[in-house]
């Protein structure tokens, strides 16, 4: 399906239906409001009217804000797809809420139909804006920015959606060779003999048992005069079994998307490159698969991670935490950055804390999470913050080793999980670190927003939002 950018009125525009966003003060204004009013259309947000004989989709909205127009353009993308219509058009409003218009058409309208035999076939192929009187060359730009980032969300989509038979530790690898080379990015791979020279113990422990390698992949894009540089660290779990500590068959079921922090940093460095920031950007991905073998790891091991900290294993479906560990450390001795975020479907906690919709952010830094909620409220994800405190980073003390894997009381599972990830960040970076806990909002079973089934995107939208403006 295209979606293009006419600077024309919308009414010298030809398409099958018109989709009008209308609120209920604007209804009152319409030609057609008696008719409207007897179907029982009251142009209450996310409710729609077709008008099948005047070739008109009505989605109603609360406001014209970015948030109410992608909800609504998830809604009339929906009505078209199941319709027999072949080109709709609608009229942009204004440039604020051109990025909720896009997103909603894009983003409500994916699907992920690759393991499909018949996938359904649908009539739609053109979707018109119209830019009516605004100013042309500002809309446009703001239309290709929000193609740019809506395109890359879909990218991270289609990665975390494919399956783990196909998608393991080095396809992912193959994977991230073909966007640096359509993406002119740096690519450098770490091999398991790599990780080995590297003294990766604590990752290479978990992938230990898997008949795929594991890997860690550096992309990077560096523009000529960088205003800042940021490293972006991603947990890459292709597929999360629990190892020996196996997970229950239910839960282990969608445990393809513990890549999810991966493919999150993969669509950001893409979007960041055809977007053209003035920002260096490093993406660091662990790619490993958590299996059970006789080779495993276990719990009671004690690992020797890259930074030389000793790591207690008392469960090894807290892998991601040793995978990071190492990763983190590696990236901090790599770049040189102003920022280090780190993306991770790391905790089934951070769901009890904040719900399966939100991201749970940690750190230290006060103004760094500011910026992050703020990027988040602009780009339409939900984050919230998560405090560190210093009685639970004690419940991560080991008997045996530096540190556990695991807190020793059940409770703040989330931002225990994040003080682990702590204790691998320097002194001198504490105050540039965020942790990203994207264990709920990556991946989705029921539709909410403008997500459907399965892989959201989670994480690109905002930090693409968060270096469009950062100082
Ligand atoms: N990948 C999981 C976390 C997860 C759970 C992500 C559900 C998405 C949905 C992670 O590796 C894990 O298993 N964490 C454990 C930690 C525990 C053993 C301390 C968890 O959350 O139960
Ligand atoms: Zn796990
Ligand atoms: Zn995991």
């Amino acid at each position: 399906m295209n979606i293009e950018l006419l600077n024309k009125n919308i009414s010298d525009i030809s398409a099958d239906v018109t989709v009008l966003l209308l609120s209920s003060d604007d209804l009152e204004l319409h030609a057609d409001k008696e008719l409207i009013k007897l179907s029982g259309f009251k142009a209450e947000q996310d409710s729609k009217l077709f008008l099948h004989e005047k070739r008109i989709l009505l989605c109603g909205v609360e406001t014209k804000e970015s948030d109410d127009i992608r909800s609504a353009s998830v809604i009339a993308i929906k009505a078209l797809k199941s319709s027999n219509y072949t080109t709709a058009k609608v009229s942009i409003i204004d440039n604020d809420s051109l990025a909720g218009l896009v997103e909603g058409i894009v983003l409500g309208g994916y699907e992920y139909n690759e393991y499909k035999s018949k996938p359904k076939e649908i009539a739609l192929s053109n979707i018109f804006l119209a830019v009516n009187d605004l100013d042309a060359k500002f809309i446009g730009k703001t239309f290709n920015d929000s193609m740019i980032i809506a395109k890359a969300t879909c990218f991270t989509r289609d990665i975390v959606n494919q399956a783990p038979q196909e998608l393991n530790p080095q396809t992912m690898v193959t994977l991230a060779e073909k966007l640096a080379s359509d993406n002119s990015l740096g690519c450098n791979i770490l091999q398991e003999n790599d990780l080995e020279k590297e003294k990766m113990g604590s990752m290479l422990a978990v992938g230990r048992a898997s008949i795929h390698g594991s890997a860690l992949i550096h992309l990077s894009y560096k523009p000529a005069n960088p205003k800042k540089v940021i490293s972006l660290v991603g947990k890459g779990l292709t597929y999360d079994s629990g190892g020996l500590s196996l997970k229950p068959a239910t839960s282990m079921v969608t445990m393809k998307m513990d890549k999810a922090g991966a493919c999150a940093v993969l669509g950001i460095i893409k979007a960041v490159s055809e977007l053209k920031l003035d920002i260096e950007v490093h993406a660091f991905i662990g790619a490993v698969e958590n299996m059970i073998g006789g080779n495993a790891y276990k719990p009671d091991d004690v690992l020797v991670s890259r930074s030389g900290t000793t790591i207690e294993v008392r469960n090894t479906d807290a892998e991601g935490r040793l995978v990071l560990a190492d990763v983190l450390d590696y990236a901090q001795d790599t770049v040189s950055a102003d920022k280090i975020f780190d993306f991770a479907t790391l905790t089934g906690a951070c769901m009890v804390a904040l719900g399966q919709y939100t991201t749970g952010l940690m750190g230290h830094s006060n103004k760094i999470k500011h910026d992050i909620l703020r990027a988040g409220s602009n780009s339409g994800e939900l984050v919230g913050s998560l405090p560190f405190n210093k009685h639970l980073k004690k419940l991560l003390k080991s008997e045996i080793a530096d540190i556990s894997n695991t807190a020793s009381k059940p409770y703040g599972g989330a931002i225990t999980a994040g003080l682990f990830l702590d204790r691998f960040v320097r002194e001198e970076n504490k105050e540039k670190w965020m942790h990203f806990d994207i264990a709920g909002s990556a991946y989705t079973e029921s539709p909410w927003d403008c997500n459907g089934y399965g892989g959201t995107g989670a994480g690109v939208r905002m930090v693409t939002n968060y270096l469009q403006n950062i100082k």
